[in-house]
C-alpha cells in the first residue's frame, strides 16, 4: 500500500498502451469478442456492448443472448454475430475456441441463467471480463468466488461491490478491500465511480481521470464491458485493456458531453464518439 503502486492514467501512459492498427492485418489479427448478456425486456444492455465491442476494433465480434434478442441485435448491429442461448433467458454458454467473454450486460438472475454461467465459469480456463448481473449472480454465494478464473477483470458498480465482498465504510476503505480480493483471487478490478480505479492482482492502483457525469445514466456501465472485451480480445494484455479501456469509455464521453451536453448526451453518443478518440490517438 505504499504512494509508489498508485498511477493516474495520463496521455503518456495511453499512449504507451496503445497500438497501431497494422496495414497487413486481416480479421484473425483482432481477435474474437463475444458479448454474453441480454434477458427479455434487457437486450438493450448487450446490443450497447455488442456496438462498443465493434467500435473498438475487435476482428470478429459475437452476440451470445437469448433467441427473443435475434432480430433486435441482428438490426441493431448487423456487423455482429448472433449466438444462440437460449429462448428468453440465456440457459447456456457455448464455448468458442480462442474468444474474449465479456459476460454479464442485461443477463438477469433467473435459475437457468445461473446454473449456465456457474457452469461456464468453472470450465473456462482464460481470464473473462464479468460485469452487472455475472457479478450478481457471483454474489449468491461466497464459493462462487473462486470460480473466476485467474487474471479475469471484473467491473463493479459500488453496489455490486458490496454485494460481492461487503460493506465498508468509505471509499478508502473500499479500496483496500479491492486490493486484498484482488491479490487473494489474482484478478483485476474495475471499481467504478467518478474517478475509476483499476486494482491489479499485485496491488497496484491506477485512477482514471476521463469521463463525466453524462456518464451517470443506465447504459453507460454496458459501453465499458465491451470496449474491454474488444481490447482483452485484440491482445492488449488484461492490466492494459482495463486501463486503457476506463480511459477510453471516458474520454468518448469526454467528447460527447462537447457535443451533445451532459444532460442530452446519451450512451449511443459515447459509442459514436470511440472513433473520434482513436483518431486523437492516432
Ligand atoms: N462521473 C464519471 N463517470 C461516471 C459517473 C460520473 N458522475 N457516473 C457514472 N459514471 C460511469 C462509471 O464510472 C461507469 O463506468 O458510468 C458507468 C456506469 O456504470 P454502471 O454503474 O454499471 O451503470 P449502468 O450501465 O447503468 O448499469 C446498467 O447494470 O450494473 C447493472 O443493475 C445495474 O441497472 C444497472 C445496469
Ligand atoms: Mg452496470
Amino acid at each position: 500500500n505504499t504512494q509508489t503502486d498508485d498511477f493516474v492514467i495520463d496521455d503518456e501512459i495511453i499512449l504507451n498502451i496503445f497500438k497501431i492498427r497494422q496495414d497487413f492485418a486481416h480479421k484473425g489479427t483482432y481477435g474474437k469478442s463475444i458479448i454474453v448478456g441480454g434477458s427479455y425486456g434487457k437486450i438493450g444492455a448487450v446490443v450497447l456492448a455488442t456496438k462498443s465491442a465493434l467500435k473498438t476494433g475487435s476482428g470478429l465480434t459475437f452476440a451470445l443472448a437469448p433467441n427473443c434478442g435475434y432480430e433486435i441485435l441482428q438490426t441493431s448491429a448487423p456487423e455482429a454475430m448472433f449466438i444462440k442461448g437460449g429462448e428468453k433467458f440465456i440457459n447456456q454458454i457455448e464455448e468458442v475456441e480462442n474468444a474474449v467473454y465479456g459476460i454479464g450486460p442485461g443477463l438477469g438472475t433467473e435459475k437457468e441463467t445461473v446454473k449456465a454461467l456457474l457452469e461456464f465459469i468453472e470450465n473456462h480456463q482464460s481470464p473473462l471480463i464479468l460485469d452487472a448481473d455475472a457479478l450478481n449472480i457471483i454474489s449468491k454465494d461466497k464459493s462462487y468466488l473462486k470460480l473466476i478464473p485467474k487474471r479475469s477483470i471484473i467491473t463493479p458498480h459500488p453496489k455490486e461491490f458490496e454485494r460481492l465482498f461487503g460493506k465498508t465504510e468509505n471509499s478508502f476503505e473500499r479500496l483496500d478491500l479491492a486490493k486484498t480480493k484482488a491479490k487473494e483471487l489474482g484478478i483485476y478490478i474495475v471499481l467504478k465511480d467518478h474517478h475509476t480505479q483499476v486494482v491489479t492482482p499485485e496491488g497496484a492502483v491506477f485512477y482514471n481521470v476521463t469521463g463525466n457525469s453524462g456518464l451517470a445514466k443506465g447504459g453507460s456501465g454496458d459501453i465499458l464491458t465491451g470496449i474491454i472485451t474488444s481490447l482483452l480480445a485484440q491482445r492488449y494484455s488484461e492490466e492494459k485493456a482495463a486501463i486503457f479501456g476506463v480511459w477510453l469509455h471516458g474520454k468518448a464521453a469526454d467528447f460527447a458531453a462537447e457535443k451533445h451536453s451532459k444532460e442530452a448526451m446519451q450512451p449511443t453518443d459515447v459509442i459514436n464518439e470511440l472513433g473520434n478518440v482513436f483518431l486523437y490517438l492516432n
